[in-house]
């Protein structure tokens, strides 16, 4: 193992450990004390490596390689550093230590960019603590306004600005990034899926990601006890609720060409084992590489929730999430791809059927993305797995496009 491998083998392990369910996966929510822990991590980490640190009003973290050329806009790179409960450990700080060892690379080599290289470690990507997800990139660029920001709660009503406190964040700092100060943008991940580890290639170069949606239903019925109320004097959230996500499933395959819908999460109040449920909400998310498909299951489950908005019972349909389906850059693509060629990586052309930052960030600047393989094709599960020696492959690649993205000093 060479030392590029081996310290992207450490740095995903050092950061896996900041989890609220340690042997039960990673378990690191926005603005948790895991966050924080990862957080001075990830900043001392950035230090180390010479770049000057900051963050932004969100929580964002920057870590800054001067470039000789003055106020001129920087090349980002990197990814995020929350994760789903009971996650794994590369999705999302795989592609931070990505950002840091190109870094590294600099160093070594001593380079000196005329461009800017930032990396870049941005909260929230999952939407695991304030629902929606893609919120760190969303707010520096303004997708997500600061009010909407503020209005933010978690499932325990903890608003955004109260938990960024409680970790000790300043939400006075600056917040939306003027689009002028960037130039491109880079992100490595995981592939989650199984495509790269079937054809036994390293790399794939992403040519798009998905667009998807998310939907946060309310379903209020009326609560009762479960002994003394007949069955025909119910308003049942959740018998009302489980009829419409056991339907959702097909609406998706209707559409076929790929369209994905799951409903992850539902909370039942009060929750009591002898009461009729009150209330229900759960989320649905869809996605696509067609956007005429996630409209069609959005026009289909309002059909279905209008449908059972009946008497005693009232459903509320929150849109989280809209994002439609992105491209790569050209440019940017290719020179991944002719990187790759260099350096005689093997690779191939992939989609992405996650969401990742790069699709937000693919509104204001040019944007490419690299996948490495999953073994066995799993993520957001503890099982979740990529060989480093893969991604040290990865960093390679972003080394050689960034060397030509920032034009460096001694570089031909
Ligand atoms: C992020 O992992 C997503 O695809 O939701
Ligand atoms: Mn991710
Ligand atoms: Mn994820």
């Amino acid at each position: 193992m060479n030392n590029l491998q081996a310290r992207i083998e450490e740095q995903i392990d050092n950061i896996s450990k900041f989890t609220a369910t340690p042997d039960q996966g990673t378990t690191r929510l926005t603005y948790s004390k895991e966050d924080k822990q990862a957080r001075e991590y990830i900043k001392n980490k950035m230090m180390e490596y010479g770049l000057q640190v900051r963050e932004d009003g969100f929580g964002n973290i920057f870590g800054k390689l001067e470039g000789t050329i003055k106020d001129a806009p920087s090349i980002l790179i990197g990814s995020h550093f929350d994760s789903v409960p009971n996650g794994g450990s590369f999705d999302g700080p795989a592609g931070v230590v990505a950002g840091l060892e190109v870094v590294a690379l600099f160093n070594e080599n001593n380079l000196k960019p005329k461009y800017p290289l930032e990396v870049i470690a941005l909260i929230e990507e999952e939407g695991s603590r304030f629902g929606g997800g893609l919120m760190g990139s969303r707010a520096m660029t303004g997708l997500l306004s600061e009010e909407d920001f503020k209005n933010l709660i978690d499932h325990n009503g903890v608003s955004t600005l109260e938990a960024m406190k409680e970790i000790g964040l300043d939400s006075s700092l600056s917040k939306k990034r003027d689009p002028e100060t960037i130039k491109a943008y880079l992100e490595l991940h995981i592939e989650q899926g199984p495509i790269l580890e079937a054809k036994k290639i390293p790399i794939g170069v992403v040519e798009t990601i998905v667009g998807l949606t998310q939907f946060e239903i309310t379903v209020d019925g009326r609560a009762g006890h479960a002994g003394t109320t007949p069955m025909d004097h119910r308003s049942d959230a959740l018998v009302t609720a489980a009829q419409i996500i056991a339907k959702i499933p097909s609406l998706a395959k209707e559409e076929g060409e790929g369209t994905v819908a799951t409903t992850g999460k539902l909370n039942v109040f009060p929750n009591g084992s002898n009461v009729i449920p009150s209330k229900t909400v759960f989320t649905v998310d869809i996605r696509s590489g067609k956007e005429k498909h996630i409209q069609n299951v959005i026009r289909k489950l309002n059909q279905l929730v209008n449908f059972h908005n009946k008497e005693g019972i009232k459903i509320t349909v929150s849109q989280q999430l809209y994002m439609e389906p992105k491209a790569m850059n050209r440019d940017i693509i290719s020179l991944l791809k002719k990187s790759s060629s260099t350096l005689d990586i093997p690779y191939c052309s992939i989609n992405s059927g996650a969401g990742h930052d790069a699709m937000v960030l693919a509104e204001v600047t040019d944007v490419g993305m690299l996948f490495v393989p999953s073994k066995g094709g799993v993520s957001h599960t503890p099982e979740e797995w990529s060989d480093s020696l893969d991604i040290a492959k990865a960093v390679e690649i972003l080394f050689e496009t960034v060397k030509k993205l920032t034009e460096v000093e001694e570089y031909d």
